[in-house]
């Protein structure tokens, strides 16, 4: 797959899936647009994709803020005359609580960061695809939008669970236009080192990561960012210009019935 000459804004991109995505659209040929909150994060990956003679910029921007979206639209679009790809992918968990003890700030956040935040990036971004009538934004929801999660309380699985409903909305919209919209639901990826699991408090020990795996994943491996960039390069492609409004699990088999969970469950 081919990128050279396009313009592929990456939100989230300081670190985990998105910084891969970030790092394999610059090395296909593409402006790797990397926007973070997390500025110095953004700045140092664009700083190591550079000091490979690749393409990168970095911006400073809450996705949540849709003044600030649409300023960093405006100066891609100033700067290289374009845009190709947007991959909605920052996101913030804001933790595990049953939902008595969820607080106000905590769902109004999450909301505002992985749901209202795609809709500011992909709203300014379709702005300038629509004239261009072509583009491609790829949506990262999660295996918790379609089946919850016993870990990440109400709001996250609700947030994940909106994006694709996003998608759906946006697909329709501006298929029109030349213009694909999907999306990735991604199951355990390894972005995270263990303590951060940890800290998170919501339960996980690496035995306990481990032994998740070998019961609800088929495949018996976590997922690494690769295997969620991959998927995202092959939607920004033109091998996937028929594909629209698609919601597609890349979770090694997560999803599926299979002999673990049953004989873990069931006892046969
Ligand atoms: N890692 C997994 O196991 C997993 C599983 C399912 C879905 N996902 C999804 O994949 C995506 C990436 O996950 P990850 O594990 O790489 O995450 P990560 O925590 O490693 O990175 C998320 C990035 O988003 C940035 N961010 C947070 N709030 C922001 C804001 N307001 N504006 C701009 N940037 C902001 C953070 O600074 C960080 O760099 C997320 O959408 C997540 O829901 C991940």
């Amino acid at each position: 797959m081919d990128f050279t000459g396009k313009v592929a804004i990456v939100t989230g991109a300081a670190r985990g899936i998105g910084e891969t995505t970030a790092w394999m659209f610059a090395r296909r040929g593409a402006t790797a647009v990397i926007v973070d909150i997390n500025g110095e994060g953004a700045e140092k990956v664009a700083a190591e994709i550079k000091a490979e003679d690749l393409k990168a910029t970095a911006f400073t921007v809450d996705v949540s803020n849709k003044d600030a979206v649409d300023a960093m639209v405006q100066r891609v679009f100033g700067t290289f005359g374009r845009i190709d790809v947007l991959v909605n992918n920052a996101y913030v968990s804001g933790g595990y609580a049953i939902v008595t003890e969820t607080a106000q700030e905590t769902w109004d956040r999450v909301i505002a960061v992985n749901l209202t935040g795609a809709f500011n990036c992909s709203k300014a971004v379709a702005e300038k695809m629509i004239p261009q009538k072509s583009g491609k934004i790829i949506n990262i929801s999660s295996g918790a939008g379609i089946n919850g999660s016993l870990s990440s309380g109400v709001q996250y699985p609700a947030s994940k669970a909106g994006m694709i409903g996003l998608t759906k909305g946006l697909a329709g919209d501006l298929a029109p236009f030349g213009i694909n919209v999907n999306c990735i639901t991604p199951g355990l990826i390894r972005t995270w080192e263990p303590e951060e699991m940890a800290e998170q408090a919501t339960g996980w020990t690496l035995e306990k990561v481990a032994r998740y795996v070998e019961v609800e994943v088929p495949l018996k491996r976590v997922g690494e960012p690769e295997d969620i960039a991959e998927t995202i390069l092959f939607l920004a492609s033109d091998a996937a210009s028929y594909i629209v409004g698609e919601v597609i699990n890349v979770d090694g088999g997560g999803m599926l019935d299979s002999v673990a969970k049953r004989e873990s469950l069931l006892g046969f």
